[in-house]
């Protein structure tokens, strides 16, 4: 732990602890009756370690929150095919509960509001509703890295209170969305937004997402990265409601908020974010959630779309240990611009030598665009009768299946001596 960042955020939330704008979601008594005063933050690192400060441990409903989860396990369960022909992606620019759908598709715009929300958790696969709820409520459960217990009495009241969206149901079913029955999917839907979580499950769930879906607590894969990605896609453009823009711009974190006063923000690769308070603006997100987030990517620099990472970084060092060979040090994570970069660096100078040395030693990650454009280089090297070698102790960029570089090595010594015999072998030389 470190004590700079805990004193931190104590001094955040301390600062914004006086806020008392807003309002209680008041269509329920169980949420009318909550302490306003409430206020928690938890922080998951990616790789588990959980900042918290204030009612952190505080249960609350997840309500809307659950939304980005059931989308998560329905593209899970059924794949994107399926899931697209029935919910779109598109920003709304409506409020939560909107009685719409897509003029054209006559299906929900996404799956951030109540309409695209019930259709997600048709989808979800189960004989019955007792089946469909336990599928959610464990997965929730694996991305939090605890099993979540249900509120009862918020349930039934939602269930009571539910005319809008038995509303949305019924034309849902009246353009054949849903699969199921809507009073059976309703029922799911309404038991999937009671589910109690704190803010550290929030902080853990979307350190979840932000791990590409592995729970960096339980080391558990819950879901696939390409589904990750998707989810977040819509946390972007849409978790905020008509918020959307303005939290895009100012927070730059992909989020979704809920009337529980819970707020769940991702920053991918990085972080987990979980905060609440229960006072609500007049879009049904928390005051003092949204400006925690606000203050909190400001000062920590969280915005996703900062450009912090220089892909020149990527080629760590370049040196010739022997006249006619060279040696390309690479570091960091190597992704596309990285990757293209020293594919443009050794094209350059391929008069000037005989062979190249990439050396990934020191790269941390890399992605399959990156391994297509070395592959590349491999066959542009031979190509030009050039003898390209790879030191590569851990294997991050050679695969098999691949049909990659024609040499790989453990140290740069090793390939050097490879390199040499090259050399040698060379008339010319
Ligand atoms: O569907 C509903 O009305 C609620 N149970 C959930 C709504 C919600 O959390 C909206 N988010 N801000």
């Amino acid at each position: 732990m470190s004590e700079l960042v805990q004193r931190y955020l104590d001094e955040v939330v301390g600062e914004l602890a006086g806020v008392t704008d807003g309002a209680l979601a008041d269509y329920i008594p169980e949420l009318a009756e909550v302490d306003p005063a409430g206020f928690g933050l938890a922080i998951s690192s990616s790789d588990g370690y959980v900042y918290e400060s204030g009612d952190a441990r505080t249960e609350f409903t997840i309500q809307s929150i659950s939304k980005p989860f059931t989308y998560a396990l329905a593209l899970d369960q059924v794949g994107e095919d399926i899931v697209d022909s029935k919910i779109g992606v598109e920003p709304s620019g409506e409020a939560f509960n909107e009685i719409s759908v897509d003029d054209t598709t006559k299906t929900p715009k996404n799956p951030m509001i109540n309409a695209g929300a019930i259709a997600a958790v048709a989808l979800v696969p189960g004989v019955s509703p007792d089946e469909r709820f336990d599928t959610i409520r464990e997965f929730y459960s694996a991305c939090a890295g605890r099993r979540l217990d249900f509120d009862e009495d918020v349930y039934r009241s939602e269930k009571a209170t539910g005319s809008r969206n038995r509303a949305i149901a019924y034309m849902l079913d009246s353009f054949g969305v849903l699969a199921d029955d809507p009073d059976d999917v309703l029922d799911v839907y309404f038991r999937q937004c009671s589910l109690r979580v704190t803010s550290v499950d929030l902080a853990r769930m979307g350190a979840t997402l932000a791990r590409g879906g592995i729970n960096p607590q339980t080391g558990r894969r819950v879901t696939s990265t390409r589904v990750v990605q998707r989810t977040l896609s819509v946390m972007v453009t849409c978790g905020m409601y008509n918020a959307a823009g303005d939290w895009v711009s100012a927070v730059g974190l992909p989020a979704k908020s809920g009337v529980g006063g819970g707020i769940v923000a991702v920053l991918p690769g990085q972080l987990g974010i979980g905060v609440y308070s229960p006072l609500l603006d007049a879009r049904g997100n928390s005051v003092r959630g949204v400006l925690l987030c606000r203050n909190l990517s400001e000062r920590l620099g969280l915005h996703f779309l900062t450009v912090s990472r220089e892909s020149r970084s990527t080629v760590r060092a370049i040196y010739e240990p022997t006249p006619g060979i060279r040696v390309y040090e690479l570091h960091g994570d190597l992704m596309f611009a990285g990757a293209e970069q020293v594919a443009r660096t050794v094209q350059r100078n391929l008069d000037e030598f005989e062979v190249a040395i990439v050396d990934v030693t020191r790269v941390d990650d890399i992605n399959d665009s990156a391994r297509d454009l070395l592959a590349e280089v491999s066959r542009s090297l031979r190509d030009a009768g050039k003898q390209g070698l790879v030191v590569d102790p851990d294997r991050v960029v050679i695969r098999t299946g691949r049909g990659y570089h024609d040499s790989v090595f453990s140290t740069v010594e090793d390939a050097l001596v490879t390199g040499e015999k090259v050399l040698r072998a060379k008339p010319t030389l």
